[in-house]
């Protein structure tokens, strides 16, 4: 099984790009950028096209998803789209009853806490990703030399929201759930990563050049928890795309103590080709923590961006110095693009960044 030949990465036409030689572990003469949630809520274009349509029907529209993914790359001139969908898109389309609540994110009609919810829950037909693929197709025929990124929730934070039924805190009830039925917590997150590969794999095959993991709430688990009870199934998730060839990108946000783990996750050092970094961690320490084996991403402060412009600056060529000790750093964000960010700031990121040569000329 390998990518169609007709596949972006596979014809030529992003193969070179600055994203996927600096996830293969190269430093292209320019830094490659994009943002995390840079399709959304910044942009008016973005807000006039959502009206009337709720976050979830959007990302099951193709021509819409597609317009949206699109929105950032030519506004910004950033080196990836990402494609507009969302973690929860693949649970509801195994059957799940849930809905995203604008200021609040994803609400469950009912949690999964017990085993009898777990065995309940449905599985995901290849054939209701045929919008996602369609969405992807439609993508990378416009994006040209541009790659697109894929992604899926990692199962923590998919199950995060089933077991919790909506956004928490501390995730009391999943952390819970873990230790005192650990045999149902591995069936859910067993569920969870093979909806979660399956997802991944639809955007990879229909044209998705890299594929990122987000496990955006992994910062409320202790090391062990992460190593012996969450980390097998977030292997399990990228080895659905492991024989397609793409890049893979691993986000977390207060990763900082399990940063190493992630990067080679369930054991297996090739599992993945970049690790995503939050601001709290600087990337020169992030570096000592992974070593040289992988490409680091990130990880400018998201509170930066509604700083003065000076400040902002300074911050950007910090976070460019520090990942100059990494064997390949793409420019991001530490986490996603706030809605109240004034979109030509990105802009100007972009440009910032675009003038620092191969990122280690900074020091
Ligand atoms: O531009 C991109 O990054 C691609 C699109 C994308 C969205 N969600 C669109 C979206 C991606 C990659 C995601 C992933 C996602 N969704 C994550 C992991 C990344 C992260 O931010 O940590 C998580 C935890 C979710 C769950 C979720 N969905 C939340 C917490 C929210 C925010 C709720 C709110 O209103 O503040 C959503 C909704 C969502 N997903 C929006 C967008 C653009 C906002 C909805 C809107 O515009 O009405």
């Amino acid at each position: 099984d390998a990518l169609p030949t007709t596949h972006p990465l596979a014809d030529g036409r992003t193969a070179g790009s600055r994203l996927v030689r600096a996830l293969r572990g190269d430093r292209p003469e320019t830094l490659p950028v994009w943002f995390m949630r840079q399709a959304g809520r910044s942009l008016p274009e973005y807000r006039d096209l959502r009206v009337g349509t709720a976050m979830l029907d959007a990302c099951l529209d193709p021509a819409l998803a597609s317009e949206i993914t699109l929105q950032p790359v030519r506004r910004h001139g950033v080196d990836a789209g990402i494609f507009f969908s969302d973690i929860v898109v693949p649970i509801k389309l195994a059957g799940v009853d849930v809905e995203i609540v604008p200021g609040r994110g994803p609400v469950l009609g009912s949690p999964v806490r017990t085993a009898a919810d777990v065995d309940a829950l449905g599985r995901l037909e290849p054939e209701a990703l045929a919008p996602i693929s369609e969405a992807v197709a439609r993508t990378v025929a416009e994006l040209g030399s541009t790659p697109l990124i894929g992604f899926a929730g990692a199962p923590f934070t998919l199950a995060a929201y089933l077991v919790e039924g909506g956004p928490s805190k501390d995730h009391i009830r999943a952390r819970t759930m873990m230790h005192a039925d650990p045999e149902t917590w591995s069936r859910l997150l067993d569920w969870a990563a093979d909806v979660s590969g399956a997802f991944l794999r639809a955007q990879v095959l229909a044209g998705a050049s890299a594929a990122q993991l987000f496990d955006s709430w992994v910062g409320s688990l202790s090391r062990a928890d992460y190593v012996e009870r969450v980390a097998p199934h977030s292997a399990t998730a990228l080895s659905h795309v492991a024989d397609l060839g793409v890049p893979r990108i691993h986000f977390g946000v207060g990763s900082g103590e399990v940063l190493a783990d992630m990067a080679t996750v369930g054991g297996h050092a090739d599992a993945v080709d970049a690790v995503g970094v939050d601001w709290r961690l600087p990337l020169d320490e992030a570096v000592r923590r992974v070593g040289t084996d992988v490409t680091v991403q990130g990880n400018i402060d998201p509170a930066m961006l509604a700083a003065p412009w000076d400040v902002l600056e300074a911050h950007v060529r910090s976070v460019v110095r520090r990942g100059g000790v990494a064997r390949a750093h793409v420019v991001n964000l530490g986490h996603g693009v706030p809605p109240e960010t004034d979109p030509d700031v990105l802009t100007r990121v972009v440009e910032l960044v675009h003038s620092l040569g191969d990122g280690t000329d900074e020091a």
